[in-house]
């Protein structure tokens, strides 16, 4: 039997990407096959196919390679040494990070170990929205040691971190302002977040006194956030490009700062779950995409506009 992949047969724009078809994979020790109902995009995904970053470099020359970190789906088969699952579970992971990837496939074999079971009240869909995004902010959050009443500033609300992040900040019973675009307004506000646009008037225009500045945007955008700061703030800045410069500029100004490479943890995935799962999050999905689309689904995650997550549905 044989199933689809979408790959990256070479560098470039959206429209490298290609499907090919593969025999069905067999799960080794360890392992279970999982046919995969959603994967999702970030944008460490679309800069690694126009060969930006460090996990371009890392496969350069292991094209074609197949993206997606991000899967929800049942397990077909289990592996020798593999008993965590039942075949029919529902499971999602933040699987291959960052060389192996693999997500953008109708079938794939995964350590079990990278894999946590989806409770019965979370949609595969919500499941798939989560796993690099949903621990980034989990990470960031909790990296910057967010406190009950202190004022949080996050860049970039509305985007798939963001939106994550802006919640566990409120259930931390921060103070939490975001910058979005007039569009996201309203959404933010509904989260529970002061929400301000950005493009109306840069931050610095508009806060002060400001504890944490968790960043998602990088560069200009976030040299202007450090005027919003309280003396001794704390700073995490998380696109890689530009966090030397951002940490640089705040380590002058006295506030603490650092970077963040974000790492799959599974038994965090199963909080971030469980917490979807009674209502304390909520995942936002733009759009769903059927796998065949993939070059759209790029395009949209390459706006940077995208509110929430954009999906693949890989068996439609
Ligand atoms: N270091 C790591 O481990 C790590 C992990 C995950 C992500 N990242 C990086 O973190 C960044 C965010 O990731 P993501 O997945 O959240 O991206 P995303 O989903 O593509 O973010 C899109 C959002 O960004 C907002 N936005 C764009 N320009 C803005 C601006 N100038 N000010 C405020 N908001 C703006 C947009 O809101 P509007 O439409 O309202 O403008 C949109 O909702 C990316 O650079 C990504 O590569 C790094």
């Amino acid at each position: 039997m044989q199933c689809k992949q979408i790959v990256i047969p070479e560098f470039g724009a959206p429209e490298v990407l290609q499907t090919r078809e593969i025999d069905m994979p067999t799960p080794r020790k360890g392992e279970v096959l999982v046919r995969v109902a959603f994967s999702s995009i970030n944008p460490i995904d679309v800069k690694t196919r126009a060969g930006l970053g460090w996990a371009a470099s890392e496969n350069k020359d292991n094209l074609p390679w197949v993206p997606g970190y991000d899967i929800s789906g049942k397990i077909e088969q289990c592996g020798d040494n593999a008993s965590r699952f039942s075949v029919g579970d529902e499971v999602a992971g933040f699987i291959g990070f960052p060389a192996r990837g693999g997500g953008y496939s109708q079938y794939v074999c995964v350590p079990e170990s990278e894999l946590s079971s989806i409770p019965s009240t979370v949609t595969l869909e919500a499941a798939a929205a989560l796993p690099l995004a949903g621990q980034t902010a989990a990470q960031a959050i909790n990296k910057a040691q967010v406190k009950e009443g202190e004022r949080v500033l996050i860049l970039a609300g509305a985007g798939g971190v963001g939106h994550i992040a802006v919640q566990i900040a409120i259930a931390t019973k921060a103070e939490v302002y975001t910058t979005c675009s007039e569009a996201n307004l309203d959404y933010l506000a509904t989260l529970g977040a002061h929400a301000i646009n950005y493009q109306f008037a840069p931050a610095s225009e508009r806060l002060s006194d400001i504890d944490v500045l968790i960043d998602l945007v990088g560069g200009e955008v976030a040299l202007d956030a450090l005027k919003c700061l309280k003396d001794h703030a704390r700073v995490i800045t998380i696109p890689t490009v530009t966090a030397e410069l951002v940490c640089e500029k705040a380590t002058l100004l006295g506030f603490s700062a650092s970077g963040m490479l974000v790492s799959p943890d599974p038994k965090q995935m199963e909080t971030l779950l469980y917490m979807v799962g009674v209502g304390l999050l909520k995942t936002e999905i733009q759009h769903i995409f059927p796998w065949h689309d993939v070059i759209s689904a790029h395009k949209q995650v390459e706006t940077s506009r995208t509110r929430g997550k954009v999906l693949l549905d890989m068996q439609c």
